[in-house]
Order: structure tokens, then sequence, then C-alpha cells
């Protein structure tokens, strides 16, 4: 999609690229597999991982039925638009994991390396079982083996803003994507 709508942060220019009637239309067929496969599932987990995913945890989780609990990490891994190494330390797990079926729940997995430090740090709590929800998933960046089962669109490998996800901080307020546009 080409748009002219676009936005500066931190003097930078990002295009518009995903408008939020495509992001609400995604995040309600993932909501809907999800729904559909959790149906038996008593009281499921989810886990937004912060801060990225809290826009997107909030848009899924309101269009799932049924007792559900909804809870946060916090886990970090990138400054600027370059990765910065390892996803640094894990803030927020609670006791609450043991025999829990849980979703995690990012707004966008590139490499795959913070979400496979969430899962070696929630395994160690023994879950009966635990699935992945992203918004956006980058397969020409992803070199992990762990399935990525619920991906709402699938995106180049390029830097977005928008819709949780931020560039230095800003951006995560809104509610479209941008592509970084000024080389
Ligand atoms: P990964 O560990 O390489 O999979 O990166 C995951 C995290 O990096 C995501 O949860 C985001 O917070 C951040 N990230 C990855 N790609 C982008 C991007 O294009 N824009 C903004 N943040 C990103
Ligand atoms: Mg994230």
């Amino acid at each position: 999609m080409t748009s002219d709508k676009t936005v500066k942060l931190h003097g930078r220019t990002f295009r518009m690229v995903i408008p939020a009637e495509e992001i609400a239309a995604s995040t309600g067929r993932i909501a809907s597999r999800i729904a559909a496969d959790y149906a038996g599932v008593p009281v499921p987990l989810v886990i937004g991982v912060l801060d990225g995913s809290f826009m997107f945890t909030a848009e899924l989780t309101k269009r799932l039925p049924g007792p559900l609990e909804v809870s946060f990490v916090k886990l970090a891994s990138y400054e600027g638009t370059a990765p910065s190494g390892a996803p640094r330390e894990l803030v927020g797990l609670k006791g609450e994991i043991e025999g829990r079926h849980v979703i995690v729940v990012e707004d966008i997995v590139d490499t795959g390396g913070s979400v496979e430090h969430l899962l070696r740090s929630l395994a160690s709590h023994r879950p009966a079982s635990v699935e992945i929800a992203t918004l956006f998933f980058k397969p020409d960046s992803f070199r992990k083996d762990f399935t990525v089962k619920y991906r709402g669109m699938e995106i180049p490998d390029d830097f977005v803003v928008g819709f949780g996800m931020d560039y230095d901080g800003l951006g995560r307020n809104l509610g479209d994507v941008y592509v970084l546009d000024d080389e």
C-alpha cells in the first residue's frame, strides 16, 4: 500500500503502510482462531510483553470471550533501529504459571530472540502449554526454531513504528503502522 501520510520522530520520516482498519481486521482473525482453539480451556493466561504489546494485547483480549487472565512482563531488546544484542532481563513474571495454558502476546517477532528468552524463563515455571500470538512477523529475519502459531501479518525486514512499536521511545501511540522512509 502507498500512502502520503507521514510522521516525523526524532527528525526522521516514517510513512504510513498499514492503516488501523487492516490491523483491526487482522486482530479479529487472530482472536477468532484463539477463541476456537481455547474453547474448552479453563482460564487461559494471556501474557503481554511490554512495552510494545500494550495496544495489541488490549485489542486482542477485548475480542476474546470467557474468563481470561491478562498479565504483563517486560523484556526489551531494541535501542534505536538496530538490535542491541542479548535481550534484557525479564521482569514481572509472577508465580501463577504452573499448569496454566499461556498465550504470549507480542507486537512483533523479528529475530525471535526476545521470545526465545521469554519461553525459556516460562518453561522453568512449568506451564501446561505455551503459544505465541504476534501482530507482526518478519519471516526474513526470524532465525529460531520455535513455532509462532498466531501471526497477524508478515512484513518485510524494515523498521516500523506505531500500534505499540517505537523508535527510541516515540511512536507507540500511533494507531496506524509506519515504515522508516528517509534514506
Ligand atoms: P526480536 O527479539 O528480534 O524478535 O525483537 C523483538 C522486539 O524488538 C519486539 O518485541 C519489538 O519490541 C522490537 N522490534 C523488532 N522489530 C521492530 C521494528 O521494526 N520496530 C520497532 N520495534 C521492533
Ligand atoms: Mg515487543
